[in-house]
């Protein structure tokens, strides 16, 4: 099968661009912001417009209601013998703040062979890469059945997502699932990673009165609810080095072995390539080597602090004493981590340091370790070499997908991620884009890898 396979490959890719373009462009165009109450109406719409896209391909499609936003699935069934892979991707995005954009975040544009909105990497095209991969493989004979998953809540924590699975066991029935929603370490230099980052969000509040109140008047007898979490923060971890102080909390990680930080360091990664490609001016100066950085963004937990609200935010001074604040924060957790078991953690801390702050928990997801090895990572590798020349590096993602681990759960199959965002692609960034080298490989490396898991 192999060479009449592989002959029309290049062609279907150039003559299929017009078409990608096209199809991400209407993607892009619906702001499809899950975390926004107000684009329920996009939301619909892009669920709406990825059923007809999949029926496009010959895919037997729907958009399956849940308590909250749609799933979108579809099928191509070859031959109820054949192996079935089932690709996952979400279609929801993250919001764009237009000011801070060179454009309009949620207007698609086409730079040379960049392209540029909010949700083009994260994971709009990424999707629609897959998607034309599966029409080729489909128009040419490779001997598998092909399922998709596109959720539409992945950015909020995949809140209904188990129930929606546990719903629809059966037709979600499947051999192994493909993921595309990850990111190299360096263009050029391919990654495929095998674990996955959970998450435990928190927000801390605390109301000490009942308003602001002017200073002069109760300045230094008041209590000011900003400074006092300012105060638990600083208890909690160490600003500087982002070690966490919470007794107990570092207790169930996973070391990396001396063979996973290798591969890390192996994936092209520089600290000043990093750098550069996220706009940041310098590191923790605890971290003294590209092994200490690629561990803290790997493999070790975080203790994020997101925002502070309260008080007065506007131009100049205003002397009031606040009477309310509130912290966002999360924790990105690791594998053998466990969300419940780091919230109680925290809470019991804060609850001795300050009672009167309310620690509220937001999503929790599982860390994921998937296979180093075995038939679908070969499979990964031998699609990533052949499409972009090079053997992928075997690393593990900081961020988090909160459908893999159920997926691993409820279907109990092998996952693998193929993923084609680069880090200069600016996941949740201002000016997001991806690209048409991304993708015309993106499109080449999925038909191998169907073509490989097909043998299994
Ligand atoms: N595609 C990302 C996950 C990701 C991030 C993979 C970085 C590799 C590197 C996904 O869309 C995402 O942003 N997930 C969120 C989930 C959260 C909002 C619950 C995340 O990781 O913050
Ligand atoms: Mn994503
Ligand atoms: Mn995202």
């Amino acid at each position: 099968m192999t060479d009449s396979l592989y002959k029309n490959l290049n062609a279907y890719i150039n003559n299929s661009r017009a078409e990608f373009e096209a199809k991400l462009e209407t993607l892009v165009n619906i702001p499809s912001i899950s975390m926004d109450p107000e684009r329920k109406g996009d939301i619909q719409r892009c669920a709406d417009t990825a059923v007809e896209f999949l029926k496009g391909i010959g895919a037997k499609a729907e958009a399956i209601p849940t308590k909250g936003n749609p799933v979108v699935v579809g099928e191509i069934i070859t031959d109820p013998k054949n192996p079935t892979v089932s690709i996952y991707n979400h279609m929801d995005v993250q919001p764009a703040d237009a000011s801070e954009w060179n454009k309009a975040p949620f207007t698609f544009d086409k730079v040379g062979d960049r392209y540029e909105g909010r949700g083009t990497t994260d994971d709009k095209g990424p999707g629609l890469t897959a998607l034309f991969a599966v029409k080729y493989a489909m128009d040419h004979g490779v001997p598998i059945n092909v399922k998709f998953i596109w959720e539409l809540e992945e950015e909020i924590g995949s809140p209904n997502f188990e129930s929606f699975v546990k719903a629809n066991k059966n037709r979600l029935k499947t051999d192994s699932v493909l993921v595309s929603d990850t990111i190299w370490i360096a263009r050029g230099k391919p990654a495929v990673p095998y674990g996955l980052r959970g998450l435990q969000a928190i927000t801390l509040t605390l109301e000490t009165h009942a308003k602001d109140i002017h200073s002069g008047l109760v300045g230094g007898a008041a209590r000011n609810p900003i400074g006092e979490l300012c105060d638990v923060v600083a208890k909690c971890y160490d600003a500087n080095t982002g070690k966490v102080k919470i007794k107990g909390f570092y207790d169930d990680v996973r070391k990396a072995t001396k063979a996973e930080i290798g591969s890390f360091v192996n994936s092209g990664f520089t600290s000043k390539g990093f750098k550069k490609a996220h706009e940041i001016k310098s590191l923790r100066p605890n971290l003294k080597s590209e092994g200490d950085v690629l561990q803290a963004i790997m493999s070790l937990p975080t203790f994020e602090l997101h925002g502070i609200v309260g008080g007065y935010s506007g131009p100049g001074v205003k002397t009031i004493v606040p009477h309310k604040a509130e912290a966002k924060i999360s924790m990105r957790l690791v594998p053998n981590q466990s969300p419940a078991k780091i919230l109680k953690l925290v809470k019991d801390f804060i609850k001795q340091i300050n009672p009167d702050v309310k620690v509220n928990a937001e999503h929790a997801l599982e860390p994921f370790l998937g296979e180093f090895g075995g038939p679908y990572a070969d499979a990964a590798r031998t699609a990533m070499k052949f499409a972009f020349g090079k053997d992928p590096a075997f690393t593990r993602e900081g961020g988090s997908i909160g459908a893999v681990v159920t997926m691993q759960n409820h279907l109990k199959c092998p996952i693998s991620f193929l993923g084609l965002s680069l880090p200069e692609h600016g996941y949740h960034a201002k000016n997001e884009n991806y690209d048409w080298g991304q993708t015309s490989g993106g499109i080449k490396m999925f038909v191998k890898y169907f073509e490989e898991i097909a043998r299994l």
